[in-house]
Protein backbone atom coordinates (compact mmCIF):
# COMPACT_ATOMS: atom_id res chain seq x y z
CA UNK A 1 0.00 0.00 0.00
CA UNK A 2 0.88 3.32 -0.36
CA UNK A 3 -0.33 6.82 0.65
CA UNK A 4 -3.42 8.40 -1.43
CA UNK A 5 -1.85 10.59 -3.99
CA UNK A 6 -3.41 13.99 -2.93
CA UNK A 7 -1.32 16.54 -1.85
CA UNK A 8 1.44 17.85 -4.16
CA UNK A 9 5.09 17.40 -2.31
CA UNK A 10 7.54 19.65 -2.40
CA UNK A 11 11.07 17.43 -2.61
CA UNK A 12 12.22 18.05 0.73
CA UNK A 13 11.61 16.07 4.23
CA UNK A 14 12.09 17.98 7.29
CA UNK A 15 12.87 15.20 10.16
CA UNK A 16 13.71 17.74 13.07
CA UNK A 17 12.29 20.95 13.93
CA UNK A 18 13.51 23.49 16.79
CA UNK A 19 11.85 27.17 17.43
CA UNK A 20 11.19 28.77 14.13
CA UNK A 21 13.53 26.03 12.16
CA UNK A 22 13.23 22.77 10.47
CA UNK A 23 15.84 20.58 9.40
CA UNK A 24 16.12 17.96 6.99
CA UNK A 25 18.36 14.82 6.97
CA UNK A 26 21.20 16.18 5.57
CA UNK A 27 21.51 18.77 8.56
CA UNK A 28 20.26 21.90 5.81
CA UNK A 29 18.72 24.28 8.12
CA UNK A 30 15.09 26.18 6.93
CA UNK A 31 13.20 29.29 8.13
CA UNK A 32 9.72 28.10 8.86
CA UNK A 33 7.23 31.27 7.91
CA UNK A 34 4.62 29.07 7.69
CA UNK A 35 4.22 26.92 10.45
CA UNK A 36 3.07 23.80 8.86
CA UNK A 37 0.09 25.46 7.77
CA UNK A 38 -0.39 28.30 11.03
CA UNK A 39 -0.21 25.10 13.30
CA UNK A 40 3.29 25.99 15.04
CA UNK A 41 2.39 28.55 17.23
CA UNK A 42 4.80 28.40 19.70
CA UNK A 43 7.93 27.03 17.63
CA UNK A 44 8.76 23.66 17.20
CA UNK A 45 9.52 21.08 19.93
CA UNK A 46 9.43 23.98 22.39
CA UNK A 47 11.05 22.30 26.05
CA UNK A 48 8.14 22.77 27.78
CA UNK A 49 5.71 21.25 25.36
CA UNK A 50 8.28 18.39 24.73
CA UNK A 51 8.67 17.94 28.63
CA UNK A 52 4.62 18.29 28.85
CA UNK A 53 4.41 15.76 26.49
CA UNK A 54 6.50 13.10 27.44
CA UNK A 55 5.21 13.28 30.96
CA UNK A 56 1.51 12.78 29.94
CA UNK A 57 2.06 10.01 27.84
CA UNK A 58 4.04 8.09 30.19
CA UNK A 59 1.64 8.34 32.64
CA UNK A 60 -2.01 7.88 30.65
CA UNK A 61 -2.28 8.66 26.85
CA UNK A 62 -6.37 8.16 26.36
CA UNK A 63 -8.80 7.55 28.02
CA UNK A 64 -12.60 7.92 26.79
CA UNK A 65 -14.97 10.48 27.48
CA UNK A 66 -16.89 8.49 29.64
CA UNK A 67 -14.97 9.51 33.22
CA UNK A 68 -13.46 12.55 34.33
CA UNK A 69 -10.69 14.22 32.66
CA UNK A 70 -9.16 17.34 34.61
CA UNK A 71 -6.77 18.21 31.88
CA UNK A 72 -10.10 18.96 30.33
CA UNK A 73 -11.09 21.18 33.21
CA UNK A 74 -7.75 22.83 33.26
CA UNK A 75 -7.22 23.78 29.64
CA UNK A 76 -11.07 24.85 29.44
CA UNK A 77 -10.15 27.36 32.70
CA UNK A 78 -6.61 28.59 31.28
CA UNK A 79 -8.08 29.37 27.67
CA UNK A 80 -10.88 30.86 28.86
CA UNK A 81 -8.99 33.33 31.38
CA UNK A 82 -6.61 34.14 28.43
CA UNK A 83 -9.27 34.35 25.75
CA UNK A 84 -11.52 36.60 27.49
CA UNK A 85 -14.14 34.41 27.10
CA UNK A 86 -14.36 33.03 31.08
CA UNK A 87 -18.22 32.28 30.50
CA UNK A 88 -17.80 30.19 27.97
CA UNK A 89 -17.90 26.49 27.88
CA UNK A 90 -15.71 24.59 25.40
CA UNK A 91 -16.45 21.41 23.52
CA UNK A 92 -13.17 19.69 22.44
CA UNK A 93 -12.83 17.91 19.38
CA UNK A 94 -10.03 17.19 16.95
CA UNK A 95 -9.85 19.45 13.77
CA UNK A 96 -11.11 22.60 12.67
CA UNK A 97 -13.12 21.42 10.11
CA UNK A 98 -14.84 19.29 12.97
CA UNK A 99 -15.17 22.19 15.61
CA UNK A 100 -17.07 24.20 12.53
CA UNK A 101 -18.97 21.51 12.25
CA UNK A 102 -20.16 21.14 15.66
CA UNK A 103 -20.76 24.80 15.85
CA UNK A 104 -22.88 24.95 13.01
CA UNK A 105 -24.76 21.88 14.39
CA UNK A 106 -25.24 23.73 18.23
CA UNK A 107 -26.43 26.59 16.20
CA UNK A 108 -29.13 24.19 14.03
CA UNK A 109 -30.20 22.36 17.56
CA UNK A 110 -30.63 25.78 19.44
CA UNK A 111 -32.14 27.75 16.66
CA UNK A 112 -34.33 24.71 14.77
CA UNK A 113 -33.06 26.26 11.82
CA UNK A 114 -31.29 24.54 9.00
CA UNK A 115 -30.22 27.23 6.81
CA UNK A 116 -26.72 28.55 7.32
CA UNK A 117 -25.39 32.11 5.73
CA UNK A 118 -21.60 31.97 4.65
CA UNK A 119 -19.26 34.12 2.66
CA UNK A 120 -18.11 34.24 -0.88
CA UNK A 121 -14.11 32.88 -0.57
CA UNK A 122 -14.79 31.38 2.66
CA UNK A 123 -12.83 27.98 3.63
CA UNK A 124 -14.44 26.52 6.57
CA UNK A 125 -13.19 22.51 6.38
CA UNK A 126 -13.70 19.54 4.24
CA UNK A 127 -16.24 17.34 6.20
CA UNK A 128 -20.12 17.71 5.38
CA UNK A 129 -21.26 20.73 6.34
CA UNK A 130 -18.42 22.37 6.93
CA UNK A 131 -17.46 21.70 3.40
CA UNK A 132 -20.93 23.06 2.27
CA UNK A 133 -19.90 26.46 3.93
CA UNK A 134 -16.72 26.71 1.21
CA UNK A 135 -17.21 28.59 -1.62
CA UNK A 136 -14.84 26.22 -3.86
CA UNK A 137 -17.17 24.16 -5.92
CA UNK A 138 -14.65 22.15 -6.86
CA UNK A 139 -13.63 20.29 -3.38
CA UNK A 140 -17.44 20.27 -2.86
CA UNK A 141 -18.79 16.58 -3.73
CA UNK A 142 -22.38 16.07 -4.81
CA UNK A 143 -22.86 14.44 -1.47
CA UNK A 144 -22.43 17.62 -0.18
CA UNK A 145 -23.75 20.31 -1.93
CA UNK A 146 -26.98 21.61 -0.45
CA UNK A 147 -29.35 24.36 -0.52
CA UNK A 148 -29.13 24.82 2.98
CA UNK A 149 -25.57 27.36 2.70
CA UNK A 150 -26.24 30.31 0.95
CA UNK A 151 -23.17 33.02 0.35
CA UNK A 152 -22.50 36.67 -0.02
CA UNK A 153 -19.45 38.89 -0.37
CA UNK A 154 -17.79 39.73 2.52
CA UNK A 155 -18.19 43.06 4.37
CA UNK A 156 -21.87 43.53 2.13
CA UNK A 157 -24.01 44.03 4.89
CA UNK A 158 -27.00 44.98 2.53
CA UNK A 159 -26.65 41.43 0.93
CA UNK A 160 -26.54 39.81 4.93
CA UNK A 161 -29.93 41.78 6.13
CA UNK A 162 -31.37 40.77 2.98
CA UNK A 163 -30.86 37.09 3.55
CA UNK A 164 -31.27 36.96 7.23
CA UNK A 165 -34.50 39.00 6.97
CA UNK A 166 -36.80 35.74 5.97
CA UNK A 167 -36.04 34.81 9.38
CA UNK A 168 -34.83 30.85 8.66
CA UNK A 169 -31.00 30.98 9.45
CA UNK A 170 -29.30 28.78 12.29
CA UNK A 171 -25.92 30.80 11.66
CA UNK A 172 -23.84 32.80 9.88
CA UNK A 173 -20.28 31.87 10.10
CA UNK A 174 -17.06 33.99 9.28
CA UNK A 175 -13.38 33.48 9.16
CA UNK A 176 -12.02 36.37 11.72
CA UNK A 177 -9.57 36.82 8.75
CA UNK A 178 -10.10 34.80 5.30
CA UNK A 179 -6.87 32.46 5.45
CA UNK A 180 -7.11 30.30 2.46
CA UNK A 181 -8.75 33.14 0.07
CA UNK A 182 -5.12 34.85 0.50
CA UNK A 183 -5.84 37.29 3.50
CA UNK A 184 -8.87 39.25 3.15
CA UNK A 185 -9.60 40.93 7.03
CA UNK A 186 -13.50 41.88 6.98
CA UNK A 187 -13.96 45.24 8.23
CA UNK A 188 -14.49 45.87 11.50
CA UNK A 189 -17.54 48.20 11.20
CA UNK A 190 -18.83 45.43 9.31
CA UNK A 191 -18.48 42.76 11.81
CA UNK A 192 -20.46 45.20 14.62
CA UNK A 193 -23.18 45.51 12.07
CA UNK A 194 -23.37 41.76 11.29
CA UNK A 195 -23.28 41.08 15.10
CA UNK A 196 -26.11 43.42 15.34
CA UNK A 197 -27.86 41.90 12.66
CA UNK A 198 -27.37 38.17 14.09
CA UNK A 199 -29.04 39.53 17.15
CA UNK A 200 -31.84 40.88 15.81
CA UNK A 201 -33.08 37.97 13.50
CA UNK A 202 -32.16 35.18 16.52
CA UNK A 203 -29.58 33.79 14.26
CA UNK A 204 -26.29 32.80 15.95
CA UNK A 205 -23.12 34.22 14.71
CA UNK A 206 -20.03 31.79 14.45
CA UNK A 207 -15.94 33.10 14.45
CA UNK A 208 -14.04 30.30 12.93
CA UNK A 209 -10.86 31.53 14.63
CA UNK A 210 -9.12 28.42 13.57
CA UNK A 211 -6.13 30.40 11.16
CA UNK A 212 -6.55 33.31 12.72
CA UNK A 213 -7.29 32.89 16.32
CA UNK A 214 -4.79 31.92 19.36
CA UNK A 215 -2.83 34.88 19.64
CA UNK A 216 -1.77 35.05 15.17
CA UNK A 217 -2.89 38.60 15.14
CA UNK A 218 -1.94 39.95 17.96
CA UNK A 219 -5.19 39.40 19.91
CA UNK A 220 -6.15 36.19 21.15
CA UNK A 221 -8.99 36.18 18.27
CA UNK A 222 -9.20 38.32 15.63
CA UNK A 223 -12.78 39.16 15.66
CA UNK A 224 -11.62 41.05 19.29
CA UNK A 225 -10.34 43.86 17.08
CA UNK A 226 -14.00 44.60 16.51
CA UNK A 227 -14.96 44.31 20.21
CA UNK A 228 -18.02 41.68 19.39
CA UNK A 229 -18.68 38.75 20.95
CA UNK A 230 -20.13 35.65 18.80
CA UNK A 231 -22.05 32.70 20.09
CA UNK A 232 -20.23 30.28 18.71
CA UNK A 233 -15.66 30.55 18.19
CA UNK A 234 -14.19 27.48 16.71
CA UNK A 235 -10.62 27.10 17.13
CA UNK A 236 -7.96 24.57 15.63
CA UNK A 237 -4.53 24.76 14.44
CA UNK A 238 -2.31 26.68 16.77
CA UNK A 239 -4.08 25.41 19.66
CA UNK A 240 -2.21 22.24 19.88
CA UNK A 241 1.00 23.19 18.00
CA UNK A 242 0.62 19.96 16.02
CA UNK A 243 -1.67 18.05 18.01
CA UNK A 244 -4.35 17.19 16.97
CA UNK A 245 -6.98 19.18 18.77
CA UNK A 246 -9.81 21.62 17.83
CA UNK A 247 -12.35 23.16 19.87
CA UNK A 248 -15.92 25.43 20.02
CA UNK A 249 -16.43 28.10 22.70
CA UNK A 250 -19.88 28.23 23.32
CA UNK A 251 -21.63 31.00 25.00
CA UNK A 252 -23.61 30.65 27.90
CA UNK A 253 -27.21 30.36 25.87
CA UNK A 254 -26.65 27.53 24.46
CA UNK A 255 -27.78 24.35 27.12
CA UNK A 256 -25.84 21.35 27.18
CA UNK A 257 -28.03 18.02 26.37
CA UNK A 258 -26.17 14.57 27.31
CA UNK A 259 -25.12 12.74 23.84
CA UNK A 260 -26.06 16.22 21.92
CA UNK A 261 -22.11 16.10 20.56
CA UNK A 262 -19.85 13.41 20.96
CA UNK A 263 -16.61 12.11 20.08
CA UNK A 264 -13.86 9.42 20.58
CA UNK A 265 -10.78 11.12 20.92
CA UNK A 266 -11.95 15.04 21.44
CA UNK A 267 -10.47 16.02 24.53
CA UNK A 268 -8.01 13.27 25.44
CA UNK A 269 -5.32 13.13 27.40
CA UNK A 270 -2.52 13.95 24.75
CA UNK A 271 -4.47 16.69 22.91
CA UNK A 272 -5.29 18.35 25.95
CA UNK A 273 -1.42 17.93 27.79
CA UNK A 274 -0.45 19.71 24.16
CA UNK A 275 -3.21 22.42 24.67
CA UNK A 276 -2.47 23.24 28.15
CA UNK A 277 1.20 23.33 27.55
CA UNK A 278 0.69 26.32 24.21
CA UNK A 279 -1.13 28.28 26.49
CA UNK A 280 1.48 28.10 29.52
CA UNK A 281 4.35 29.02 26.90
CA UNK A 282 2.31 31.38 25.04
CA UNK A 283 1.35 33.50 28.81
CA UNK A 284 4.82 32.85 30.12
CA UNK A 285 6.76 34.27 26.67
CA UNK A 286 3.98 36.41 25.82
CA UNK A 287 3.84 35.38 22.28
CA UNK A 288 0.01 37.54 21.62
CA UNK A 289 2.73 40.57 22.19
CA UNK A 290 5.14 39.31 20.09
CA UNK A 291 2.55 38.48 17.51
CA UNK A 292 1.40 41.85 16.81
CA UNK A 293 4.67 43.34 17.38
CA UNK A 294 7.07 41.79 15.55
CA UNK A 295 4.07 41.37 12.83
CA UNK A 296 3.97 45.20 12.16
CA UNK A 297 7.41 45.53 12.08
CA UNK A 298 6.90 42.85 9.52
CA UNK A 299 4.46 44.31 7.41
CA UNK A 300 6.34 47.67 8.05
CA UNK A 301 9.40 46.09 6.20
CA UNK A 302 7.43 44.32 3.11
CA UNK A 303 5.36 47.57 2.30
CA UNK A 304 9.15 49.36 1.50
CA UNK A 305 9.62 46.52 -1.11
CA UNK A 306 7.84 47.27 -4.24
CA UNK A 307 7.69 43.71 -5.71
CA UNK A 308 5.12 43.28 -2.85
CA UNK A 309 1.87 44.31 -3.71
CA UNK A 310 -1.05 45.18 -1.37
CA UNK A 311 0.65 43.68 1.77
CA UNK A 312 -2.25 43.02 4.11
CA UNK A 313 -3.26 41.00 7.82
CA UNK A 314 -3.13 41.52 11.14
CA UNK A 315 -0.02 40.39 13.43
CA UNK A 316 1.84 37.21 12.25
CA UNK A 317 -1.22 36.80 9.37
CA UNK A 318 0.23 38.10 6.44
CA UNK A 319 -0.62 38.05 2.79
CA UNK A 320 1.18 40.00 -0.04
CA UNK A 321 0.48 40.28 -4.22
CA UNK A 322 3.57 39.30 -6.30
CA UNK A 323 3.60 39.48 -10.21
CA UNK A 324 4.17 36.15 -12.02
CA UNK A 325 3.63 33.08 -10.07
CA UNK A 326 3.61 32.77 -6.86
CA UNK A 327 4.33 29.43 -6.34
CA UNK A 328 7.56 29.97 -8.62
CA UNK A 329 8.52 32.31 -6.15
CA UNK A 330 7.68 29.95 -2.83
CA UNK A 331 9.90 27.50 -4.92
CA UNK A 332 12.65 29.87 -4.89
CA UNK A 333 12.67 31.15 -1.59
CA UNK A 334 12.33 27.27 -0.67
CA UNK A 335 15.04 26.09 -2.33
CA UNK A 336 17.74 28.99 -3.21
CA UNK A 337 16.83 30.99 0.44
CA UNK A 338 15.59 28.16 2.13
CA UNK A 339 12.33 29.75 3.70
CA UNK A 340 9.29 27.98 3.60
CA UNK A 341 6.17 30.41 3.00
CA UNK A 342 2.18 29.87 1.95
CA UNK A 343 0.87 30.70 -0.78
CA UNK A 344 -3.08 31.29 -1.72
CA UNK A 345 -4.28 31.83 -5.42
CA UNK A 346 -1.69 32.47 -8.43
CA UNK A 347 0.29 35.35 -6.90
CA UNK A 348 -0.48 35.41 -3.15
CA UNK A 349 1.95 35.07 -0.49
CA UNK A 350 0.96 33.83 2.74
CA UNK A 351 2.89 34.01 5.90
CA UNK A 352 1.69 31.98 8.95
CA UNK A 353 5.36 31.67 11.17
CA UNK A 354 5.21 30.54 14.77
CA UNK A 355 4.12 33.11 16.92
CA UNK A 356 7.79 33.10 18.89
CA UNK A 357 9.69 34.31 15.35
CA UNK A 358 11.85 37.73 15.45
CA UNK A 359 12.85 41.09 14.14
CA UNK A 360 15.92 39.00 12.83
CA UNK A 361 13.95 36.20 11.48
CA UNK A 362 11.69 39.26 9.55
CA UNK A 363 14.96 40.97 8.40
CA UNK A 364 16.15 37.35 6.74
CA UNK A 365 12.82 36.81 4.75
CA UNK A 366 12.83 40.56 3.80
CA UNK A 367 16.43 40.58 2.25
CA UNK A 368 15.76 36.99 0.69
CA UNK A 369 12.66 38.37 -1.22
CA UNK A 370 14.36 41.57 -2.14
CA UNK A 371 17.35 39.54 -3.71
CA UNK A 372 14.74 37.37 -5.77
CA UNK A 373 12.71 39.70 -7.14
CA UNK A 374 14.02 43.65 -6.88
C1 LIG B 1 -10.40 29.13 8.54
C2 LIG B 1 -10.28 27.64 8.51
N1 LIG B 1 -11.34 26.90 8.94
C3 LIG B 1 -11.27 25.56 8.95
C4 LIG B 1 -10.16 24.88 8.51
C5 LIG B 1 -10.14 23.37 8.52
O1 LIG B 1 -9.29 22.90 9.51
P1 LIG B 1 -8.79 21.36 9.48
O2 LIG B 1 -7.91 21.22 8.28
O3 LIG B 1 -8.08 21.19 10.79
O4 LIG B 1 -10.01 20.52 9.39
C6 LIG B 1 -9.06 25.61 8.05
C7 LIG B 1 -7.85 24.91 7.54
O5 LIG B 1 -7.06 25.45 6.80
C8 LIG B 1 -9.12 27.02 8.04
O6 LIG B 1 -8.10 27.77 7.60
Amino acid sequence: MKPFDVYPLYPIEPVRGRGCHVYDKAGTEYLDLYGGHAVISIGHSHPHYVAALADQVSKLGFYSNSVQNSLQTKLADLLGKMSGYEEYSLFLCNSGAEANENAMKLASFHTGRSKILAFSKAFHGRTSGAVAATDNPKIVSPFNRTANVVFVPLNDIDAVRSELSHGDFAAVIIEGIQGVAGIHVPDDEFLVKLREETKRTGTMLILDEIQSGYGRTGRFFAHQYAGIRPDLITTAKGMGNGLPIGGVLISPEFEAVYGMLGTTFGGNHMACAAGIAVLEVMREEKLVDNALRVGEYLMAQLRTIPTAKDVRGRGLMIGFDVDGSGADLRRRLLFEKHIFTGGAGLSTIRLLPSLAITEEHADLFVNALKDLTL
